[in-house]
């Protein structure tokens, strides 16, 4: 399958009776063109040897963190993978992973990956049907990992219903469409504005704000994801993004920021503009550290250009821009108002309503509205799984799914 070929994939094996199912599916993988790393834990060695494994997979198999004197690194093998698959996932996986529980070299990986995660359950019909294996599946998706349906039919405690671990070749051909999707922003080039600006008053002050970049840097990934380019042109953040086709600017003013997005955008298919700009900076910036004098003092500030506005004027009919909006009252009304002004194709809104939405947090709660008038609405989710719907609607046009 030549979506698969070249690519590597870490496969989890954990203690289940299904453990036979991935000595198939790690031979389906190898001959698609896979590299194979897998893993297993202590239980499912004892269903298949990890000997299978190595011999199907022509390297050697960790069922530990450490191996002996050695380590089994697992953050260089969760930076190796272009995915990783976790097949069978018993209950007991699940719950690790749903609550980042790190007490094996599945777990250990799977908290060190950055790339796509896929996940097989395999267990009897009442431990899948039971709320908490079922709450874990929810937490696990709501993390943005795959969840690849079970099986229905009969099971090995002679049982039928739900909870058969999917078949292999189903396995690997919803890996092979997922591959096969994710190339659908070759070569395209998008810029993105993200984090903070900080305005200088003197050579230590400044002016700025509680952006963490996250929801940029998180775009960013998305894209890469898919295949494409990114420049991502981003003001002060402690974060470090990397990745191959990564282009990163750093730049702290908004003057800056401005004047690399506008000299990036024409080569770009699309813009997104997730930066938290200052809208003011100090009309003069003191050259020395300005001395405590009177009990009141006051900065003189002056306009910042507005760069989403600035490249909604030099749009051409070929590119997209989208902006983003954040809200306190009317978040509706203003969003759309700001669509018009600055001349975007999406706004994206962040709602500030909800607890554990906005500035600093790991999770977003987003509405998305066009220029030609549709609206997106998403649940409260993390922003890696956000950000894979803002790529979808706006970059894709795909509808994602709540
Ligand atoms: O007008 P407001 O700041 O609310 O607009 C927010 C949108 O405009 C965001 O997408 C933000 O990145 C962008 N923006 C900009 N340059 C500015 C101010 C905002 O690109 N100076």
């Amino acid at each position: 399958m030549k979506e698969i070929k070249g690519k590597k994939i870490v496969l989890g094996i954990s203690g289940s009776i299904a453990a036979y199912k991935a000595v198939v599916l790690t031979r389906l993988l190898v001959k698609a063109g896979a590299e194979v790393q897998v893993l297993m834990t202590p239980a499912a060695t004892k269903f298949v040897q990890p000997l299978t494994f190595a011999t199907l997979s022509k390297r050697p198999v960790f069922t530990e963190v450490t191996a002996g004197e050695a380590w089994n690194n697992h953050v260089e093998l969760g930076l190796w993978a272009d995915a990783m698959l976790v097949a069978p996932a018993t209950a007991n996986t699940l719950a690790r992973l749903a609550n980042g529980i790190c007490d094996n070299i599945i777990s250990a990986v799977y908290l060190s990956a950055r790339c796509p995660v896929f996940v097989a359950p395999a267990m009897d019909v009442d431990m899948w049907h039971h709320p908490s294996t079922q709450r874990n599946i929810d937490l696990l998706a709501t993390y943005g990992n795959h969840l690849i349906p079970v099986g229905n039919g009969e099971l090995a405690s002679g049982l039928v219903g739900e909870g058969r671990l999917a078949e292999p070749e189903h396995i690997v051909d919803y890996l092979g469409r997922f591959f096969g999707k994710s190339q659908l922003l070759k070569g395209q080039k998008i810029l993105i504005t993200a984090g903070p600006t900080y305005e200088g008053i003197d050579p230590v002050r400044f002016i700025g704000n509680r952006s963490s970049g996250k929801m940029g840097v998180a775009l960013a990934q998305a894209i890469l994801q898919q295949g494409g380019e990114v420049i991502l042109v981003l003001g002060p953040s402690a974060l470090k993004p990397e990745g191959e086709g990564l282009q990163l600017i750093r730049v702290e003013s908004a003057q800056e920021m401005y004047d690399a997005a506008v000299s990036a955008f024409p080569d770009c298919q699309a813009g997104i503009m997730a930066a938290a700009v200052a809208d003011y900076r100090p009309v003069n910036m003191a050259t020395e550290k300005i001395k405590k004098s009177d009990d009141r003092m006051t900065i003189e500030l002056v306009k910042n250009p507005d760069i989403a506005a600035q490249l909604g004027r030099q749009k051409q009919t070929h590119q997209r821009l989208i902006g983003f909006a954040l809200e306190t009252t009317q978040g509706e009304a203003n969003a759309k108002s700001k669509l018009a002004r600055k001349n975007l194709d999406f706004i994206v809104l962040n709602s500030l309503q909800d607890s554990g939405a906005g500035f600093g947090v790991d999770t977003n709660k987003v509405s998305i509205f066009s220029s030609d008038n549709k609206v997106y609405h998403f649940e409260l989710k993390t922003k890696d799984a956000v950000a894979q719907d803002i790529v979808a609607t706006t970059l894709l046009d795909i509808k994602s799914k709540d």
